[in-house]
């Protein structure tokens, strides 16, 4: 990326806000644009509004951005991807989901000669740059003599039962929401290589599924819960090493993780607790992003990867 990176936001919801003040952070980057059709939703950049627009084709003919970032709602990622592409010279910055069905992975797949699809489109996939999943990731890697993982399980719940119909509107399901974070995040550990069992339940406010994967040249499964049903958020996940009895947990809200054989404590590691968990995610996501080599998890390949695997759920797309 050139030294001043000159952003435009489109989405002004929710996780826009952790995008902008990530990218606060960072005297290089300025925002040149932001884009919302709701009244009301410009938000401030370092104490200042940028220009506004309720529409992302105004927005590029006017602003010559380096950087567009795509926060809307994920049914309208791909439709916007291909504009922000095709109507700028800009690297495109997708929030994850990178597409709600595989007709969109198609096109932009498709596109790909045409517009740099390949080396100009990314996915926020947060969650791989948690603190705790690089902890962990780290002491795995420092430890090959525990093997292979065995069993992975993960959990992850969102209040969303609260926000009713806005929930799926804005998120799709749980499965859409979750099932992405969790294939990310544990890309990190394993690598997926098929989904071998999918149940969606509560109207798609819950999930149960099963994902095959290799680790240390062994196959293993992952267990993936994920529901909304819940009046607080929790995520966790387990990476068990059968061979060595060594079993990994991580907790995705506090940010903290242990590794135990038997009854023996291994290793922990804790966070002193100042920055909150978006932040501690997207902090080392944007500054991979603004490097020279931006994380492959990030790429469109591990994206599409993701996403073959995701969308291998009857009904998902
Ligand atoms: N909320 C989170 O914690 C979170 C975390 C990570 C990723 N995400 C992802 O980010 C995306 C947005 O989630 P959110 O929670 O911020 O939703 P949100 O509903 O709070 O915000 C979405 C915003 O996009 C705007 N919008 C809709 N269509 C648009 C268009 N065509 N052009 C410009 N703006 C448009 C809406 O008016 C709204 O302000 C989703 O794909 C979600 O999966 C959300």
């Amino acid at each position: 990326m050139t030294d001043l990176v000159r952003v435009g936001l489109v989405g002004a919801g929710i996780i826009a806000e952790t995008h902008l003040a990530v990218l606060a952070e960072q005297d290089r980057v300025s925002l040149e644009f932001t884009v919302d059709p709701r009244p009301g939703r410009q938000p401030t950049f370092r104490g200042d509004p940028a220009p506004h627009y309720a529409d992302l084709a105004d927005a590029l003919r006017a602003h010559r951005p380096d950087l567009v970032v795509l926060a809307t709602p994920t049914d309208t990622h791909a439709d916007l991807a291909v504009e922000a592409l095709a109507g700028s010279t800009a690297r495109v910055l997708v929030e994850k989901p990178l597409v709600h069905d595989l007709a969109s992975l198609a096109r932009l797949r498709g596109l790909d000669e045409a517009l740099d699809v390949r080396g100009r489109l990314f996915t926020a996939h947060h969650f791989a740059f948690s603190p705790e999943v690089d902890w962990a990731a780290a002491l795995m890697a420092d430890h090959p003599e525990w093997g292979p993982v065995t069993t992975v399980t993960s959990a992850f719940y969102d209040p969303y039962v609260l926000k009713d119909a806005e929930a799926f509107a804005a998120y799709g399901s749980s499965w859409m929401d979750s099932g992405v974070n969790q294939l990310s995040m544990l890309t990190r550990f394993v690598d997926f290589t098929e989904l071998t069992s999918a149940r969606q339940g509560d109207g798609g406010a819950s999930a149960w599924c099963t994902a095959r994967y290799r680790s240390r040249g062994e196959s293993g499964t992952a267990r993936l819960r994920s529901s909304w049903l819940t009046g607080s958020s929790s995520k966790e996940s387990s990476l068990v090493f059968g061979r060595s009895g060594v079993e990994v947990w991580i907790d995705h809200t506090a940010l903290t993780g242990f590794a135990a054989r038997g009854g023996d404590l291994l290793a922990a590691f804790g966070t002193d607790g100042r920055t909150p968990r978006k932040i501690a995610h997207y902090r080392p996501l944007y500054a991979s992003l603004l490097s020279d080599r931006p994380d492959p998890v990030l790429g469109f390949d591990a994206a599409a990867g993701i996403t073959e695997i995701h969308h291998a759920v009857p009904g998902a797309g």
